[in-house]
């Protein structure tokens, strides 16, 4: 393994690193949306749904217990809460910066009168304030865990995997959608866009340098596909896969909780 973690600058330790990554996403979070979909051309609303899709199955299961892990301001959990059927049992979103949270609530908060979700019977989801390596969750409770562009900032990937692979019951799905550098001339195009351009549009839009700074900086220190899909099968999942979305700029991983420990 070439990462064992998220390195946020001038974090020295994993304690440090899950900290600056708390903060960073705490200081973005009121400009969030707005430069998610700038930056992606609204193509992250095509893998959200895209990823949604591939869980059909458990999604359709009123009873299934389903965690977005990482959920931010809840746009994965808006896709996934898509496919629920009426009165399925909620979904769990959690995060565990507060300014991302609070908003993604305000999306899918069943508690307020005039939210989307709030009719009777209508599928909704319970936001959690959680670190994602510590879940307040029983183990063996959960049959599908979900996280979208979170898992890369982990401060421990290894342990992010294990702590999923204790809260998954036997048989229960695993999928992390994230970033991925593409390789041949469009990668290297991409690499102008996502190395130069984007950072100054994220620092003209959110008036700050480091967290635009640091998204490229993460997705280049992330582990590349074969290696996660490697570290996935030494975790204890099954049936590890990547697929690619959109040329291998972003990508989807999934992976079974081996029905038998
Ligand atoms: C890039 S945002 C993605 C948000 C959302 N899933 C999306 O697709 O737009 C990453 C999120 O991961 C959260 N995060 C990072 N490390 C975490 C951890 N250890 N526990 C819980 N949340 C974490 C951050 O607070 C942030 O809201």
């Amino acid at each position: 393994m070439t990462a064992t973690g998220a390195k946020p600058p001038g974090a020295r330790d994993e304690a440090g690193a899950a900290k600056a990554v708390q903060q960073m996403f705490d200081s973005i979070a009121p400009r969030y949306d707005l430069l998610n979909h700038v930056l992606s051309a609204n193509i992250d609303r095509l893998w959200w749904a895209r990823t949604a899709r591939r869980f059909n199955a458990i999604l359709a299961d009123p009873n299934a217990a389903i965690l977005d892990i990482c959920c931010g301001t809840g746009d994965m959990t808006m896709a996934l809460l898509k496919r629920r059927p009426r009165g399925a049992r909620p979904i769990l979103a959690a995060d565990f910066s507060r300014g991302m949270l609070s908003r993604g609530a305000q999306k899918f908060g069943a508690a307020a009168p005039d939210a989307p979700y709030a009719v009777l019977g209508t599928p909704y989801a319970i936001p959690l304030e959680a670190d994602a390596l510590h879940l307040p969750l029983r183990s063996e409770s959960l049959d599908l865990v979900v996280s979208a562009f979170g898992f890369r900032n982990l401060a421990n990937y290894e342990a992010g995997l294990r702590e999923f692979h204790r809260v998954l019951k036997p048989g229960g799905q695993l999928g992390i959608l994230d970033f991925s550098e593409p390789g041949g001339m469009l990668g290297k195009a991409y690499a102008v866009y996502f190395r130069r351009v984007l950072p100054a549009i994220g620092r003209a839009i959110c008036g700050k340098d480091g967290p635009y700074n640091y998204l490229p900086a993460s997705v280049g220190n992330f582990p590349p596909p074969s290696e996660m899909v490697s570290l996935m099968g030494a975790t204890g999942y099954t049936g590890c896969a990547w697929r690619s979305y959109t040329f291998g700029i972003a990508g989807l991983y999934t992976a079974t909780r081996a029905a038998v420990a």
